[in-house]
């Protein structure tokens, strides 16, 4: 409802009643009825209690529905309440209308307080008042009703000061929506909105796209100069009160979907390995001490008889030479929910498996590098990539300004510097195959991405042409991924 002038107000002449008076009458009569039965009722419709969706609580509600849940809490304990108020000579519902009527008049300043009285008192006209718990009105909506034609004017829409943008404004169109939908059987609203209420009237569902026939509505509400004449379609079978309930129910029936073509939502119990090793590794570590006789005092008094007879007790056995203090590998098939996504036992067989073994030139057995080994050894052959010509395409991360498509098809993306953060976490390669791994992604990731004809897709192939050739010279590779370090030869 703008600030403005009225032009003209169609509402007090003959065109806004019924053509057929009798039927008018009747009509007018049964709405008053129903009306006067629910400002009896403690509160308005209120929240729908048949929520059963809200078992399934694992569906967090937004903010505009935490926000409406609030109030509707406020509502339930009886700080506020929401009145629908006629003036039909009940005293109280008198008082309620006055306090509406000072609103109006302090917060819509240029609207002549005499026509404000006008409307807010008419007879036609109904308004949702917002009350505190003393009884205090803190906001409302006025609107007329035109019950023929199934639709309603906004007149006037305000929150008393220092108590909006709580929600208020939000809760009293949600009430006003309900009570008109359900009492008067209104299916739609229009307003006049000036330029500071169009935002709030949008945020209400109001658009400026009028979709009521024009033959509905045209000569029967009020023109405004200035205004923009804004409409909100109450949907028959919408609850306007409990939309925080039909918000979760269409969130549950969308994850519902989802969960149709995901697993996403199935959350499996954490890795014990690692614990356990650890654990076991400990005991173990502990149990050869004491075995061996020169650990701990209490290795010595464990390493019993031995000790005791006047023997010299055998050196502990180390990782080296007992399998029993080597930490075990975790089997990939045994981390929960590996199978279900669509792993394999075969996918491990793809091509052979990469070790690093230190070859020293050949100067005796080659031995599988420790992580100080194959730190260096990766800085050094990230170092040789990064240094090599054809690498600067690769060398960041594909930005989205040089190809705003790139992450719609590259849903795995990697560059050497990923590569190189990664390799500076420490732990992150743990094996050369994790680190190779990488590398290949961004030769496939290119090959993917770019044309074969184009630059990028060349330089790919001759850059992972560069890395094999390095590997090959350095790396030793097992045939054989159950082995333990026997077979090696030429890295690819
Ligand atoms: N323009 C744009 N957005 C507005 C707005 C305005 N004038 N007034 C409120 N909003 C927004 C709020 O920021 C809030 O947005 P959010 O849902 O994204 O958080 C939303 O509308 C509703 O806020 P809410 O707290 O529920 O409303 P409120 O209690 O502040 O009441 C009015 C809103 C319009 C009733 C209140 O500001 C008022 O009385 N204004 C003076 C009278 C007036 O202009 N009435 C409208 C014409 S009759």
């Amino acid at each position: 409802m703008p600030n403005g002038e009225v032009k003209n107000e169609p509402g007090s002449d003959s065109t806004a009643v019924a053509s057929n008076p009798q039927q008018s009458g009747q009509v007018e009569e049964q709405h008053r009825t129903a009306a006067s039965q629910l400002v009896q009722e403690p509160a308005g419709p209120g929240p729908s209690s048949s929520a059963a969706a809200r078992d399934r609580t694992y569906i967090t509600p937004g903010a505009y529905s935490q926000r409406e849940e609030a109030l509707i809490k406020r509502e339930q304990d009886g700080d506020i309440a929401f009145r629908y108020v006629l003036n039909n000579d009940d005293p109280q519902n008198l008082i309620y209308l006055v306090g509406l009527k000072n609103i109006f008049s302090k917060q819509l300043p240029n609207m002549p307080k005499e026509y404000i009285v006008r409307l807010v008192f008419d007879r036609r006209h109904r308004s949702v008042a917002l009350l505190k718990r003393n009884g205090t009105v803190i906001g409302g909506i006025t609107y007329r009703a035109f019950h023929e034609q199934a639709f309603g004017e906004i007149a006037f829409c305000a929150v008393t000061s220092h108590e909006q943008v709580k929600g208020y404004g939000t809760r009293l169109m949600n009430q006003t929506k309900e009570f008109a939908r359900t009492v008067d059987r209104l299916t739609h609203f229009l307003t006049y909105a000036d330029n500071n209420a169009v935002g709030y009237f949008e945020k209400q569902g109001f658009t400026r796209e009028i979709t009521l026939e024009r033959e509905r509505w045209q000569g029967y509400i009020k023109d405004y100069d200035g205004g923009t004449l804004m409409e909100c379609v109450m949907h028959p079978r919408i609850s306007y009160t409990a939309l925080p309930d039909l918000i979760r129910t269409q969130r549950l029936a969308l994850d519902d979907r989802i969960r149709e073509v995901s697993n996403s939502h199935v959350v499996r119990p954490g890795l014990r390995h690692f614990q356990e090793e650890d654990a076991r590794l400990a005991a173990a570590t502990a149990a050869a001490a004491a075995a061996g006789g020169k650990g701990s005092a209490a290795g010595a008094a464990q390493a019993g008889d031995a000790a005791a007879g006047g023997t010299e007790a055998a050196a502990a056995p180390t990782a080296d030479t007992d399998p029993a203090l080597r930490r075990r590998m975790l089997d990939i098939g045994s981390i929960p929910g590996v199978r279900e996504a669509g792993w394999s036992p075969d996918m491990v067989q793809q091509g052979p498996r990469v070790r690093l073994l230190l070859d020293e030139a050949g100067a005796g057995p080659a031995v599988e590098a420790g992580p100080e080994a194959l730190h260096s050894f990766l800085r050094l052959l990230l170092e040789h990539v990064k240094g090599l010509e054809d690498s600067w395409p690769f060398r960041e991360r594909v930005a989205v300004q040089d190809a705003p498509d790139y992450y719609d098809i590259i849903k795995d993306p990697m560059a050497l510097d990923v590569m190189e953060e990664r390799l500076a976490c420490r732990g992150y390669y743990a094996t050369l195959d994790i680190f190779t791994a990488d590398l290949r992604r961004v030769f496939d990731n290119c090959r993917l991405y770019n044309a074969p004809d184009t630059i990028y897709y060349k330089l790919a192939n001759k850059l992972e042409a560069q890395v094999n050739t390095f590997m090959a010279h350095r790396v030793l590779y097992e045939e054989d991924s159950g082995g333990g370090g026997g077979q090696a030869g030429a890295g690819r």
